[in-house]
Order: structure tokens, then C-alpha cells, then sequence
């Protein structure tokens, strides 16, 4: 059976639809950055910033549903054990990395929401739908909303530049596997379910 012959194997890339959603987020937080941080340069009101922040939105509340589903297939699937190739700090620092961007995929869509819901502004997804404001207007939670959206944003540039950063080093410098252990086509690292090896 391929099912049980793959889980006796010990995988070494990321279960295939988390590369896929990892790739997808990538594009689209990188996307909902570069017009997040187009938007913040702009006066409040003006256009093109209020067309291209219902994007933003739109981008990241889709990159927090894509985060939830990310999160299941992990806790689902098997996880490649770290490369070998790398010091105990350079395992460290990666792990930190990784999970400051779980943390930031979850807190930016998080505040982004909270402030524009508690500052009664529209919240339509890609031109259809209104998503519910799950609070009432609250101007103080607004603004404290989007000031940590714009602290965390600068965690943001830092940790996806070290991380981008790093995968090159990985490619050119020490010309290891890391990248292959996300990529689209890699071998199939066991199925949903399936969290031995
Ligand atoms: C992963 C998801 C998200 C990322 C990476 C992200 C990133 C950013 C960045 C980098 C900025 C520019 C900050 C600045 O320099 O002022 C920004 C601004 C903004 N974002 Fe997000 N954002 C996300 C999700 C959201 C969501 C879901 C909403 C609302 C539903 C939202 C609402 C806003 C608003 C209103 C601004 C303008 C803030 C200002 O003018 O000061 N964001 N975002
Ligand atoms: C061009 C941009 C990007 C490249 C080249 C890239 C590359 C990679 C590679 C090669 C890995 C596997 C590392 C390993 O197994 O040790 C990885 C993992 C990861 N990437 Fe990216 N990435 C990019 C963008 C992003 C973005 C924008 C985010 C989220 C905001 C992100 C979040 C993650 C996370 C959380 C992991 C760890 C996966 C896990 O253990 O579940 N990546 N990335």
C-alpha cells in the first residue's frame, strides 16, 4: 500500500499542501505588505489608499484563514526532521524565526481587523461580501489597534528579510537542502493524519 509504505519513510520535505499554502501566503503577505506599506505613506481618505486598503484587507483576512488551515496541516502531518547540516544556534535561530512568523500571521489580520471593525469602516471581501463587525465602534481600541499594526509591521520587514535572507544563504552559501524541503514538487512527506516517522 503507498500509504503505509510512505509513513515507514522518514520524510524529508513539508507535507505537499502545506508547501502550497506556504507559497501562497508568501506571495500574498508579500503582496498585503508592499500595499499595506503603500497605504501608510498616503493621507487617510484620499485615493487611490482607501481603494487599495479594501485589497489590504481583503489580502489579510484571507492570509489569517490560510494561517488557521497552515497550522492544521502541521499539527496533522509530519514535520521533516531539522537538517542535520546546521549548528544547534542556526536550528535555534530558524525555529525562532518560524515561529515569530506564525505569530506575526495571526497578530497583523488580528489588529488589522480590530481596528478597522472598532473604527466603523467598511470591511468588504474583494468587492462581494461585507464580513461582520464582530465589535461596536470604539475609537480607543481603534487606536491602539493600529498602533500595534504599525509597530508589528516593522517586526514584519525584519523577520520576513531575515528569512528570505537566510533561505538564500542556505541556497548559495551552504548549497543544502532547505529549500527543497519546502518546495512544490519535493517528494510527498506522508499523508493528513499521518504523524509518525
Ligand atoms: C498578514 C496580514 C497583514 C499584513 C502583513 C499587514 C501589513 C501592513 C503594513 C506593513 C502596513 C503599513 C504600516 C505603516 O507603515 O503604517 C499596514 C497598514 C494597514 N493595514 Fe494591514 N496588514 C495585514 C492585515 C490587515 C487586515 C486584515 C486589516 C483590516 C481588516 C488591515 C488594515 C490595515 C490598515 C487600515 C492600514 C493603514 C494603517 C495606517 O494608515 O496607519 N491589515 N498593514
Ligand atoms: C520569497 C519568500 C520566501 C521564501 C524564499 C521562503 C522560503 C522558505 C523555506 C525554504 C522554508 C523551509 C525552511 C526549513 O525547512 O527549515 C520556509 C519555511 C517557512 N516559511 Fe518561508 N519563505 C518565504 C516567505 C515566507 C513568508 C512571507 C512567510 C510568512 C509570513 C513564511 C513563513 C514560513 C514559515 C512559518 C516556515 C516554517 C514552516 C514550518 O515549520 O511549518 N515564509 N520558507
Amino acid at each position: 500500500m503507498t500509504t503505509a509504505n510512505t509513513a515507514t519513510k522518514t520524510a524529508t520535505s513539508y507535507h505537499p499542501l502545506l508547501r502550497w499554502i506556504h507559497w501562497a501566503t508568501a506571495i500574498l503577505f508579500i503582496a498585503a505588505t508592499l500595499i499595506g506599506f503603500y497605504c501608510g505613506l498616503q493621507q487617510p481618505g484620499t485615493s487611490p489608499r482607501r481603494e487599495l486598503l479594501e485589497v489590504h484587507k481583503s489580502l489579510g483576512l484571507t492570509l489569517f484563514f490560510l494561517a488557521i488551515l497552515r497550522l492544521w496541516v502541521r499539527a496533522a502531518t509530519k514535520v521533516p526532521p531539522e537538517p542535520g547540516s546546521s549548528s544547534p544556534l542556526v536550528l535555534a535561530a530558524a525555529r525562532l524565526n518560524h515561529w515569530t512568523l506564525y505569530f506575526i500571521l495571526f497578530l497583523m489580520p488580528i489588529t488589522g481587523y480590530l481596528a478597522s471593525a472598532a473604527g466603523g469602516y467598511s470591511l468588504r471581501y474583494f468587492w462581494t461580501f461585507s464580513w461582520p463587525r464582530l465589535v461596536d465602534k470604539n475609537q480607543a481600541l481603534a487606536h491602539f489597534a493600529i498602533t500595534a499594526h504599525d509597530v508589528v509591521a516593522y517586526l514584519v520587514y525584519a523577520a520576513v528579510g531575515l528569512h528570505v535572507a537566510a533561505t538564500f544563504w542556505h541556497i548559495l552559501v551552504k548549497k543544502d537542502e532547505t529549500l527543497s524541503r519546502m518546495w512544490p514538487s519535493a517528494p510527498a512527506a506522508g499523508s493528513i493524519g499521518d504523524r509518525q516517522g
